[in-house]
């Protein structure tokens, strides 16, 4: 069991030395613990508390992509629990071609106590976790986001109170942060509804798995092309870029093809009298999202952002 032991009296998980690469891991009493935990420690580093769960520890990061919230929540999560980052990217050690990806993580896990690691590939990150003698967290790949869905789940508890009986409603691009979002709700038991253009959904291996979790937690999937449907009395109303890291070269089409998939006044007409509005970041005003939505949201939007440390600050106290 993890130091956080001493934060939390009573609770059951031990997930020290465990990777966290996807929701789907994981159950839902350890998902739930995790975000116990989080609001506990948000409090204490709110009143500026020293936490020395991950004293002398070391989290490397190591990026293909670029990031603001992921690493500075992980950089100052680290050091809040009293441990220190190292960040390391791709132009520097360009695994699979200077060195295997192989050795590059046996190497990284003699020298650090985890590794937080952004790829295009999921396969990529999955080939550094199985040589990596340490913990390794999924910082983003194409296939999934999940530190970002575990401070959305933060999120809605904080502003709702409860996840119970709770709609989400997400409204764009069938990309990782829909994959993590249609796992993280069936399983915490929130109904989840999406819309995307034809052609630009979630895999298929997803939505099976989530329709899986929705019947143990006893909620709904609902996959939809039509987004006044999806919105229809939804308590939180979620967004993303429609072109996603890599994919740059799409962009024009896509903007053509999204252009109903936007966030805006007439759209959330149809949702909850008292909806949120929640974006991952960073946000592309005039696309997914427009600009009055945006700032009428921005307390929700940066508290979700902020929450990212305190998800992941969770799951670094217990894995590490
Ligand atoms: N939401 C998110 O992961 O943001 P970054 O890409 O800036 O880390
Ligand atoms: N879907 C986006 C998320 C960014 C945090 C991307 O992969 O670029």
């Amino acid at each position: 069991m993890g130091g956080f032991a001493l934060y939390k009296k009573g609770n059951k998980m031990n997930l020290k030395g465990k990777d966290f690469i996807d929701i789907e891991d994981f159950t839902k009493e350890d998902l739930s613990e995790l975000i116990d935990l989080a609001q506990v420690l948000k409090k204490k580093v709110k009143n500026n508390e020293t936490i020395d769960i991950c004293k002398n520890k070391t989290l490397l990061l190591y990026f293909e992509k670029p990031s603001l919230r992921t690493r500075l929540s992980f950089e100052t999560g680290i050091t809040k629990l009293g441990g220190n980052p190292l960040f390391i990217t791709k132009e520097e050690i360009d695994p699979g071609k200077r060195e295997s990806i192989e050795d590059t993580s046996r190497v990284m896990s003699k020298m650090v106590d985890a590794l937080a690691i952004r790829t295009f590939a999921h396969s990529t990150l999955e080939k550094f976790a199985q040589y990596s003698s340490v913990p390794v967290i999924n910082a983003l790949t194409d296939k999934s986001h999940p530190c970002q869905i575990m401070a959305d789940i933060l999120t809605i508890k904080e502003h709702f109170g409860s996840l119970k009986d709770k709609k989400l409603a997400y409204v764009g691009d069938g990309n990782n942060i829909l994959h993590s979002l249609l796992t993280g709700c069936s399983l915490f038991g929130i109904n989840i509804s999406a819309a995307t253009p034809k052609g630009y959904g979630a895999e298929e291996e997803t939505i099976k798995l989530a329709e899986k979790f929705a019947q143990s937690s006893n909620s709904s999937v609902e996959i939809l092309t039509d987004p006044i449907e999806a919105v229809k009395n939804a308590d939180i109303v979620y967004t993303d870029t429609w072109t996603s890291m890599g994919r740059e070269a799409e962009a024009k089409i896509r903007k053509t093809i999204f252009k109903d998939y936007q966030l805006n006044e007439n759209l959330l007409k149809n949702a909850s009298k008292n909806h949120i509005v929640m974006h991952c970041l960073p946000a592309h005003k005039g696309e997914e999202i427009d600009f009055d939505t945006f700032e009428k949201h921005s307390d929700t939007l940066f508290n979700q952002a902020e929450n990212r440390r305190y998800a992941q600050m969770a799951i670094m106290a217990a894995i590490m």
